[in-house]
């Protein structure tokens, strides 16, 4: 069987502390996680999962500023996974705990990241349950392309 080395790789961003992953603490973590990646591997994308999987909490809006400003510093796309965006519940103790904010209603004026570089997915298999049902919403703002838009073949 042929070896096809991976033409593209995750770096996970390591944040020691829990609270730090929410908050406007997250950059120094962000920062560390690009210098720290393999010299052969051109990082292209922040991913997040906002509501996350599997801790279930929401990123603040702070920590999301923090996320944008850093892509636009390293001028890289940033990807919000919103899968569980409608599935988010108050809090039952003491604790206030940030509610969902997507990532297209965030200004992004202040941050210097162009919307072209903002993308979110959302699908019906968590909020709704129907996982059976193949249907995603994919909000992608183009990445920069030099092909034509309709020439793929089908
Ligand atoms: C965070 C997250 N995003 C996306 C998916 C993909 O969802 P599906 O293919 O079931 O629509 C999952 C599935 O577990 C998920 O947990």
């Amino acid at each position: 069987m042929p070896h096809h080395p991976p033409r593209c790789c995750l770096i996970p961003v390591d944040v020691p502390r829990f609270h730090e992953s929410f908050g406007s603490e997250l950059r120094p973590h962000l920062e560390h996680a690009f210098q720290s990646a393999p010299p052969n591997c051109a990082i292209r994308a922040l991913i997040i999962c906002n509501p996350n999987n599997p801790l279930g909490q929401c990123y603040s809006r702070a920590a999301l500023h923090e996320c944008l400003s850093f892509c636009a510093a390293r001028n890289l796309h940033f990807v919000s996974d919103e899968i569980y965006a409608l599935s988010v519940y108050s809090s039952v103790d003491d604790r206030v705990l940030p509610p969902f904010i997507s990532a297209l209603s965030l200004d992004l004026q202040e941050t210097g990241l162009g919307m072209e570089k903002v993308h979110t997915v959302w699908s019906f298999s968590k909020d709704f349950g129907c996982s059976g049902l193949r249907l995603v919403s994919l909000h992608l703002n183009p990445f920069h392309t030099t092909e034509t838009p309709g020439a793929h073949s089908s």
